[in-house]
C-alpha cells in the first residue's frame, strides 16, 4: 500500500456516524435491548419469541443444549410459520395492506395484499396436499423471484413440508444434486423468468435435471410467467394456476413443533459437495423477525422495504419471506437485473414505490459506483431513510458512497454480517444506537455472543486479528447439515471445541469494533455468492480435455473476488490446441462447461492453461502462489515447492500470453 493510501485508510476507519437524534428517538432498536440481553440472555430470547411470534402452544423451555451442537430452541412450543407470515395479519384486520409490490423486469406490476397472499397460500397448500404431499416430505423450488415463489415457500411451511429453494441461475446438474440430496417429492418451478432483458427458460432445466436415472420426484408444478414454449410430461407436470384453481380455497394451518424442519438451503463448503443447511421453525422465525425489526428498523405501518436478494439465497429467505412477512411489512420484490432496461432501474423503483429501506450487497453498490453518481442523481431518492449491506465486506469508500449518493448523506447504513448457517443477522450496528464505522460490522446483536479469537481460541487483544467465532448457541442457528451430522460437527465445532467457527477472519479494533476480512478457508465469495474452489475444480476436471485444475479467488474491484482457474490439459488436447491454435476457444468452452455443471455464477473470470501446478512435496497445491499470480503480485515464498521451477514456467507462460 502506498503511504497516501495508508493514510486514507486510517482516516476512513476513524470516521464515525452516530444516528441523528430524530432517527434514534423513533428507532425500534434501543440500548435497553443490550442491557436486558446482558442480564439474562435466555430470558431475553424468550421475550423476543413471545413478542414476535404467535404460538399455538407456548414453549416450556427456552434452550435445550444437552445434545450440543444440536440445539433445540423454545422446546414444547407449537406454531405455524405460514400462519405467522400471513393469516395473523388478516386476522388482525390489516389484510388490505400490500405485502408485495411486484416489479417484473419487462415493466409489469402487481400489488399483492396480505389478503391476496392468504388466498394464494391456502389454495397452494391444498394443491400440494392434492398431489400427495404430507408433513415431512421435501419440496424443491426453482422459480423466478416473484410473489408466487414466496407463496410456494409459505404453502410448504403451512403443511410442514420443508422446502429447498434452488437459485434460478443454477444448472440442471446442480439442481439434480440438490433434489437427490433432499429427496424431493415435488418440484415447483416456472416456465421461465425475465432476466437481462430476455425470457430465460427454467422448465427445460428441470426436465433435464429429471431426465436421467431414478428420481424421488413424482410431480412438477409449473408457474406461468413467460408463456414460452416448454416440454410437458403428462401425469407429472401440472400448471400451478390450474392446480390452485381446482384446490379447496380454505386451509386450516396445522401447528408444528418449534423444531420442525422449515427448510434446507444448499451452500458451498470447502469440499465439492454442497451442504444442505437445515433450519427449523420457532427459533429461526424469532431471530429473523427480531433482527428485521431492530436492524432494518421496519415500521410495518409506514415503511416500504426492499431487499434486493433473490429468494434463492438465505437473504431472500430471512429478509424477504420470513422476517418481513412475520412483521407484516410492505415490500418491493423485483424479478430482474439492475441494468434493465437502463442502469437507473433500481432508483426508478425506489422513486416509484417510495422505498424507505433498501437492503443490498456491496458488489451491487460498487457496480453503481462504477456506473457513476449521475445515474441515481436523476431520481428522487428522498424516501430512503435506512440502507443495509450484506454478503461480503463493504469497503469504506463504497460505504461512504452508498450513504452520500443513495442515502443523501443522511441515512444510517447497517453492515450486517451473517451466513446461511446463522439464519439471521449476527453482527451489525443497531441503527438508532450505534455510531456507525464505515467498513466494520461492529458488534454482535443483543443476545448473540461473538468474539475474535487467536489460534488457541483465546479472545484477541484490541488491535489484533484472528478468527471469528460464536460462543453461545443462538435461536436461528442451523440445526445441522441434511443427512450428515458428522460434517456439521467437524466443519463448525471442531476447530475450537464447543464453539462455532464461522470460517471468517476478523480483526478487533482499538474501540472493540469487529472488522470481518472474509473467508479463511477454500470458500470464495463472488458478488456475494458463495462457491467453493473444490466445486469449480471438479466441474473443470469433468471436462474431457482437462487433466487437472486449481482454482483460486483473486480480489476484484467490483465482485469482491473473482474466480481464477489454472488448468492442465490432457496430452491429446494439448496437441490439438497447438495444431488449431484454439486457445481462446478452449477457454470459452471450459467457461461454458462450468456454467453447465454449476451455473453461470461459477464461470471463472480467467482460465490459464499451464503445464504444471505448484505443489508441495506432499502433493498439496499451493494456492497462495497461484493467488499471487492471479493478482499480479510478486511471488511469495516458494521454498516448500517440490519443484521450484514450476512457478517460473507458469509466470513465463502467462507473460507470453499462453
Ligand atoms: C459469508 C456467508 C449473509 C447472507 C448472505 C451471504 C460473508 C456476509 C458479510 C459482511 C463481511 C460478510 C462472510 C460469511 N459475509 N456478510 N457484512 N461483512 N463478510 O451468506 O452465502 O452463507 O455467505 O459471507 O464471509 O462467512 P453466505
Amino acid at each position: 500500500m502506498s503511504e497516501q493510501a495508508a493514510d486514507t485508510a486510517v482516516l476512513v476507519e476513524e470516521r464515525s456516524f452516530p444516528p441523528s437524534p430524530e432517527f434514534a428517538a423513533a428507532a425500534n432498536g434501543t440500548q435497553d435491548l443490550f442491557d436486558r440481553a446482558g442480564e439474562d440472555r435466555l430470558a431475553f430470547w424468550a421475550e423476543q419469541a413471545r413478542r414476535y411470534v404467535k404460538w399455538d402452544k407456548d414453549f416450556e423451555e427456552v434452550l435445550d443444549w444437552s445434545d450440543a451442537p444440536f440445539a433445540k430452541w423454545f422446546v414444547g412450543g407449537k406454531l405455524n410459520a405460514c400462519y405467522n407470515a400471513v393469516d395473523r395479519h388478516v386476522e388482525a384486520g390489516i389484510g388490505d395492506r400490500v405485502a408485495f409490490h411486484f416489479v417484473g423486469e419487462p415493466g409489469d406490476h402487481e400489488a399483492v395484499t396480505y389478503a391476496d397472499m392468504h388466498v394464494r397460500v391456502q389454495r397452494a397448500a391444498n394443491a400440494l396436499i392434492d398431489l400427495g404431499l404430507r408433513a415431512g416430505d421435501t419440496v424443491a423450488i426453482y422459480m423466478p423471484n416473484t410473489p408466487d415463489a414466496v407463496a410456494a415457500m409459505l404453502a410448504c411451511a403451512r403443511i410442514g413440508a420443508p422446502h429447498s429453494v434452488v437459485f434460478g441461475g443454477f444448472s440442471a446438474e446442480a439442481l439434480r444434486t440438490r433434489i437427490d440430496d433432499v429427496g424431493a417429492k415435488l418440484v415447483i418451478t416456472g416456465d421461465g423468468l425475465y432476466r437481462k432483458g430476455a425470457p430465460y427458460a427454467l422448465k427445460p432445466v428441470v426436465d433435464e435435471a429429471l431426465a436421467s436415472g431414478e428420481t424421488t420426484v413424482e410431480n412438477v408444478l409449473v408457474v406461468q410467467r413467460t408463456k414460452q414454449e416448454i416440454g410437458w410430461v403428462e401425469g407429472r407436470d401440472h400448471w400451478w394456476h390450474e392446480a390452485l384453481e381446482a384446490a379447496d380455497p380454505t386451509h386450516e394451518p396445522e401447528a408444528f413443533d418449534s423444531e420442525h424442519p422449515l427448510y434446507i438451503l444448499y451452500t458451498s463448503g470447502t469440499t465439492g459437495k454442497p451442504k444442505g443447511i437445515l433450519h427449523t421453525t420457532g427459533g429461526y422465525l424469532t431471530q429473523a423477525a427480531f433482527t428485521n425489526h431492530v436492524v432494518h428498523d421496519i415500521h410495518p405501518e409506514t415503511d416500504v422495504y426492499w431487499c434486493t436478494a433473490d429468494i434463492g439465497w438465505v437473504t431472500g429467505h430471512s429478509y424477504t419471506v420470513y422476517g418481513p412477512m412475520t412483521l407484516g411489512a410492505t415490500q418491493v420484490i423485483y424479478e430482474g437485473t439492475p441494468d434493465q432496461p437502463h442502469k437507473g432501474r433500481f432508483w426508478e423503483i425506489v422513486q416509484e414505490h417510495k422505498v424507505t429501506i433498501l437492503y443490498t450487497a456491496p458488489t451491487a453498490i460498487r457496480t453503481f459506483m462504477k456506473w457513476g453518481r449521475d445515474i441515481p442523481e436523476q431520481f428522487d431518492l428522498s424516501s430512503l431513510r435506512l440502507l443495509g449491506s450484506v454478503g461480503e465486506p463493504i469497503n469504506p469508500e463504497a460505504w461512504i458512497w452508498y450513504r452520500d449518493v443513495i442515502g443523501g448523506g443522511q441515512t444510517p447504513v447497517v453492515d450486517t454480517w451473517w451466513q446461511t448457517e446463522t439464519g439471521a443477522i449476527m453482527i451489525t450496528p443497531i441503527p438508532g444506537v450505534t455510531a456507525a464505522r464505515p467498513g466494520s460490522a461492529q458488534h454482535p446483536i443483543p443476545g448473540v455472543s461473538a468474539l475474535v479469537v487467536d489460534d488457541e481460541g483465546r479472545p484477541v487483544e484490541r488491535g489484533s486479528a484472528g478468527y471469528l467465532v460464536v460462543t453461545e448457541p443462538w435461536p436461528s442457528m442451523l440445526r445441522g447439515i441434511w443427512g450428515d451430522p458428522q460434517r456439521f460437527k467437524d466443519g463448525y465445532w471442531s476447530r475450537f471445541p464447543g464453539i462455532y467457527f464461522a470460517g471468517d477472519g476478523a480483526r478487533l479494533d482499538e474501540d472493540g469494533n469487529i472488522w470481518i476480512s472474509g473467508r479463511i478457508d477454500d470458500v470464495m465469495n463472488v458478488s456475494g455468492h458463495r462457491l467453493s474452489t473444490a466445486e469449480v475444480e471438479s466441474a473443470l476436471v469433468s471436462h474431457a480435455k482437462v487433466a487437472e485444475a486449481a482454482v483460486v479467488a483473486a480480489s476484484d474491484e467490483v465482485t469482491g473476488q473473482a474466480i481464477c482457474a489454472f488448468v492442465i490439459l490432457r496430452q491429446d488436447a494439448v496437441e490439438e490446441a497447438d495444431e488449431v491454435g484454439e486457445g481462446a476457444e478452449l477457454v470459452a468452452e471450459l467457461r461454458n462447461h462450468v456454467a453447465h455443471e454449476i451455473g453461470s455464477i461459477a464461470k471463472p473470470k480467467k482460465i490459464m492453461v499451464v503445464a504444471e501446478l505448484p505443489k508441495t512435496r506432499s502433493g498439496k497445491i499451493m494456492r497462495r502462489l497461484l493467488r499471487d499470480v492471479a493478482e499480479h503480485r510478486e511471488l511469495g515464498d516458494v521454498t516448500t515447492l517440490a519443484d521450484a521451477s514450476v512457478m517460473n514456467l507458469i509466470s513465463a507462460g502467462i507473460a507470453s500470453g499462453k
